[in-house]
């Protein structure tokens, strides 16, 4: 038998997340210099890492000889403190990609149906397919935007998580806190809403879902450190929900499931209030950099408020193909249902300018 054949069911079908090019890929494949490459395709930070996460994490690696705190104690005990939440009501993930496998793991199985938006962010059908649950995909409303009440229209007997991250990717808009609120009001008692905060912290009045979950509605937040604190590589994200539910995801994740080197980058990220300021502020200039830049060029493009802007360009994969030969990785969103666009991240103003630049020389045929 081949092991093909001994694998579970679902496996081979299961679709595979493709993420941006990196660098040296990109290099190696075209013969290009990586120094003259730019990534703006995984919407990193193009600030780097924090300073003080980065500092934390270079003394940790003096320890790297001994297992982590698997209770991850000092982070949870600094979360609890800026949210004023208890610890308890925080898990630690390998990433936030992993809280949303762990969820799959507690709440998905044959049968169950996750509910979400068509061109949502792939990995919310990843895990239900993984799962062997159904995904249900509900269609966006006029102008990208999310439409809430479609998702509960949606919801079913056998619907157990609802996906939702806002500001969006990669449609980049957001909803505000009264659609939030009217969504979770009305949830139904035998589903979750996992609200996906990836990008919250581009935001300069992010909606607060604390009350709710305060309240005893089913919400679970999600957050990353891999966006505006520059710790992608090191991956580590982290959940907050009542503390009944936390329980319930620590006991599906593995014991050490986040390094210490991250652990302790991510702890002292947090403290780091003075580079996410900056990377806030340089975010909203490069936004408006680019969106002026993307009119000038006669481009349709959705007014995101992420670290990344959705633009029209015709034929998406060509001219990203034409994008990566003159150095500049940017992201096609065919997967997404969205073959005319490409997703572009908020770079530096020089790396905003260069791509710029070259998608006018691309769209112009030069
Ligand atoms: C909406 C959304 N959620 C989650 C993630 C994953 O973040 P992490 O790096 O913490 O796994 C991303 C990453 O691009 C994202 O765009």
């Amino acid at each position: 038998m081949t092991f093909a054949e001994l694998a579970n069911p679902g496996i081979l079908t299961q679709p595979i997340y493709e993420p941006g090019k990196p660098i040296e890929t990109l290099a190696r494949e075209l013969g290009l210099d990586p120094a003259g490459i730019i990534k703006l395709a995984s919407n990193e930070n193009p600030h780097g890492p924090s300073p003080r996460g980065l500092a934390a994490a270079q003394r940790a690696l003096q320890e790297a000889h001994l297992y982590p705190d698997g209770g991850y104690f000092a982070l949870r005990q600094k979360l609890a403190g800026k949210f004023g939440l208890g610890m308890d009501q925080f898990v630690i993930g390998d990433g936030s990609n992993e809280l949303l496998e762990l969820l799959g793991h507690v709440f998905l199985s044959p049968g169950k149906e996750c509910v979400m938006h068509q061109s949502a962010f792939i990995c919310y059908k990843l895990v239900a397919l993984m799962f062997g649950a159904k995904p249900v995909e509900v269609p966006l409303a006029t102008g990208l935007r999310q439409d809430l009440p479609a998702l509960l229209a949606a919801i079913t007997p056998a619907t157990r998580l609802v996906f939702l991250a806002s500001p969006a990717n990669p449609v980049g808009v957001a909803n505000t806190a009264g659609e939030l609120a009217a969504l979770i009001g009305a949830l139904p008692p035998h589903v979750l809403l996992v609200m996906d905060e990836a990008y919250v912290e581009y935001l300069e009045n992010p909606p607060d879902l604390r009350p709710f979950i305060a309240e005893g509605c089913k919400v679970i937040c999600l957050r990353t450190f891999s966006k505006i604190y520059g710790l992608a590589s090191l991956r580590i994200g982290y959940g907050y929900a009542a503390k009944e539910l936390i329980a319930i995801l620590q006991r599906v994740r593995q014991p050490f499931n986040v390094n210490a080197i991250a652990a302790a980058a991510a702890t002292a990220a947090l403290d780091d209030g003075e580079f996410v300021a900056r990377c806030r502020r340089e975010n909203f200039a490069g936004l408006a950099q680019l969106q002026l830049g993307f009119k000038a060029l006669g481009l349709e493009f959705v007014p995101g408020q992420g670290n990344f802007v959705l633009v029209k360009v015709g034929d998406g994969m060509t001219v990203f193909d034409a994008l990566q030969r003159l150095g500049v990785i940017t992201r096609p969103v065919k997967g997404y249902g969205l073959p005319e666009w490409l997703r572009v991240t908020v770079g530096t103003k020089m790396q905003n300018e260069r791509l710029l630049k070259s998608l006018g020389g691309v769209l112009a045929g030069k």
